[in-house]
């Protein structure tokens, strides 16, 4: 058997022709500020992307590109400035940030209402509480989206997610949760890894390990989530063993081309719910 292949970069494309169309009939730009501190490569070229995408789909994305060497305090005050400014609707602050910042600290600085990422405290207790007011970070719901256009509905299917982030595996769990499939969570501590893996309906792997995820850890029949992004001498791949997994797995994403391009598309979604809420008169 060979798998079925999710082509995250066509469903990526799907919705965002739906967006453009939704987009096309408000009466202002939705506008997302990014807020990039430093000379991060991989950030300046995910912020770029972030960017081109938006404005694909005719939303507003300014980048705030800070020096290295910003302090808390004017960092602060560019949030805050955000915040208070009604032209913008989602403010993201680029991670990984220079390490005399407080990640957390400026994470919880954003007006939850513009948190778009989604990891903010006020938005992860929503999520964990099963309220779907929740402002869900864009990878988990790239994933969800992607389980239910394959398989349709979820409900009572085994999920192991292996990986305990606070951006991926927790709140996956807590979405899969919500949609009612049985959840386990795996990580680098867990026993016996490649035999849960192996029980799963649903095997997500987000933990950047290059090809750690081998055909013999995949149940026959299995769909395989893939959210690693890994290098192996400069060539991109995921955290499964793509080739090996593929003879065994029902339904399997590839790296590249299968969560990265949807993930992008969810924060222009989340983006465009933010704006529809603060613009209440808009909602239906
Ligand atoms: N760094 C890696 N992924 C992300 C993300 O989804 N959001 C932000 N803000 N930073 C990141």
């Amino acid at each position: 058997m060979t798998a079925n292949i999710i082509d995250g970069k066509l469903m990526a494309q799907e919705l965002r022709e739906q967006l453009a169309q939704k987009v096309a009939h408000l009466p202002t730009a939705p506008h997302l500020a990014v807020i990039l501190v430093g000379n991060d490569e991989a950030s300046i070229i995910y912020d770029r992307n972030k960017k081109k995408a938006a404005e694909a789909i005719g939303m507003k994305c300014t980048i705030h590109h800070l020096d290295e060497n910003t302090t808390q305090e004017e960092l602060l005050r560019l949030i805050q400035q955000l915040n208070a400014d009604s032209s913008v609707n989602g403010i993201i602050v680029q991670m990984p940030l220079p390490r005399h910042l407080n990640s957390e600290l400026m994470i919880e600085s954003i007006n939850h209402a513009k948190d778009v990422d989604g990891f903010g405290i006020y938005n992860i207790g929503l999520l964990h509480s099963n309220d779907s007011s929740a402002m869900v970070a864009a990878t988990p719901q790239a994933v969800l989206y992607m389980l239910q256009q394959s398989l349709g509905d979820i409900t009572g299917k085994h999920a192991v997610i292996i990986g305990r982030s606070n951006i991926v595996g927790r709140p996956l769990a807590s979405l899969l949760l919500n949609h009612h499939c049985t959840v386990t969570i795996a990580h680098s501590k867990t026993v016996n890894l490649s035999k849960i893996a192996a029980s799963a309906d649903i095997l997500v792997s987000a933990c950047g390990v290059a090809k750690m995820v081998k055909g013999e850890w995949v149940k026959p029949g299995a769909t395989v989530i893939d959210v690693g992004i890994n290098r192996i001498d400069g060539k991109l791949c995921g955290d499964v063993d793509f080739d090996e997994a593929k003879e065994v797995a029902a339904y399997i994403t590839p790296v590249p081309g299968g969560v990265g391009p949807m993930t992008v598309t969810m924060l222009l979604n989340n983006t465009l719910r933010a704006y529809i809420e603060q613009n209440s008169s808009l909602k239906k």
